[in-house]
C-alpha cells in the first residue's frame, strides 16, 4: 500500500503541473471562497503607486519562471510585481512569494491593440525575476493541447480576487465559481456576443447561476481527462451590463490558440 501511494505521489510530482495538493472543493454555487491554495497557479499581479503595491489583475503560473495574464493588464508606465501563494490578501499567511518584475521581462502579444479588446490577442507573458519555489501552495497549471477546443458546457472554474457581484466590494479571500463553457456556435449568436467574440476566445458562464468572481488576466481552469487542471482561458472582458448578464458570458483569451507564441516567447527569453 505504501509503495502504491509513493508511486502515485511520484506520478503526480513527475507530471509537475495542474495537480493541487489542496483539492479545489468544486460545487455549483454562485461564487464562494476557494479552498486555500487549491488553485496554486493563481497569482496576483500588482502595480506600484506612491510606494505601495496594489492588486490589479490575476494571472496564472505556467512554468516556474513564467506567468500568463491579459494584455490589457499591462501598462508600460507602471512597475509591477507578482505575488504567488496568496490566499487572504488582508493577511500575511506565510506562503506568499513576492517577486519583482523587470519591465523588459513583460511580453505583451504583438497584435494586442488596447483600443480594440474585441480584436483579440489579449494575452501577455511575464518572466519572473527569480524562479517560483514550487511546493504545496505554488504549482504551475498545465497548458491544454495546442488548438484544443472545449465542448459546450465543459465544467471550468474562474478564480480571482475580483468582485463578488457587479459593483460589489473586492474580497480579501480568493474566490472561485463554476463557469460552464459556452461554445463558439452559441456564443457568437446574434443575441449573445455576435461578431464581438472570435474563434481565438473562449466564452463561459453568462447566466444567473454563474459567478462574477475572478478578475482580468486570471485563469479559466478546466479539468483534463488525466485528472490534472489546464488553464484554458485568460480572463479578458465581460458585458458592460454586468458579469451575470444572460447571454453575455465572460470572454477569455483561448490559451490553446496562442501556444506557438507562448512556446516561442519562453524559448527565446
Ligand atoms: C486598433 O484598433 C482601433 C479601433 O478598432 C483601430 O482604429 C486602429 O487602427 C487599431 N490599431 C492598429 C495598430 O491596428
Amino acid at each position: 500500500m505504501l509503495r502504491l501511494l509513493s508511486f502515485l505521489l511520484f506520478v503526480a510530482l513527475a507530471s509537475g503541473c495542474g495537480r493541487p495538493i489542496y483539492n479545489p472543493f468544486v460545487r455549483v454555487v454562485n461564487g464562494e471562497d476557494a479552498v486555500p491554495y487549491s488553485w496554486p497557479w493563481q497569482v496576483s499581479l500588482q502595480y506600484e503607486k506612491n510606494g505601495a503595491f496594489h492588486h490589479t489583475c490575476g494571472g496564472s503560473l505556467i512554468d516556474p519562471d513564467w506567468v500568463i495574464t491579459a494584455g490589457h493588464c499591462i501598462s508600460r508606465s507602471l512597475t509591477y510585481r507578482v505575488v504567488l501563494g496568496e490566499y487572504d490578501r488582508a493577511e500575511e499567511e506565510g506562503p506568499e512569494q513576492v517577486i519583482p518584475i523587470i519591465p523588459e521581462d513583460i511580453f505583451v502579444h504583438p497584435l494586442w491593440n488596447s483600443s480594440c479588446v474585441a480584436c483579440g490577442n489579449d494575452i501577455a507573458l511575464i518572466k519572473l525575476s527569480r524562479s517560483a519555489q514550487l511546493g504545496d501552495t505554488v504549482q504551475p497549471a498545465c497548458l491544454p493541447p495546442a488548438g484544443y477546443i472545449l465542448p459546450n458546457e465543459a465544467p471550468c472554474y474562474i478564480s480571482g480576487w475580483g468582485r463578488l457581484y457587479t459593483g460589489g466590494p473586492l474580497p480579501d479571500m480568493l474566490q472561485q465559481a463554476l463557469l460552464p463553457v459556452v461554445d463558439y456556435e452559441h456564443c457568437s449568436r446574434r443575441d449573445w456576443w455576435g461578431s464581438v467574440v472570435k474563434k481565438t476566445m473562449v466564452c463561459a458562464g453568462g447566466d444567473i447561476l454563474s459567478g462574477c468572481n475572478g478578475d482580468s488576466g486570471g485563469p479559466l481552469s478546466c479539468p483534463a481527462a488525466d485528472g490534472s487542471w489546464q488553464v484554458h482561458g485568460v480572463t479578458s472582458f465581460v458585458s458592460s451590463l454586468g458579469c451575470n448578464t444572460v447571454k453575455k458570458p465572460t470572454v477569455f483569451t483561448r490559451v490553446s490558440a496562442f501556444e506557438d507564441w507562448i512556446k516561442e516567447t519562453i524559448a527565446s527569453h
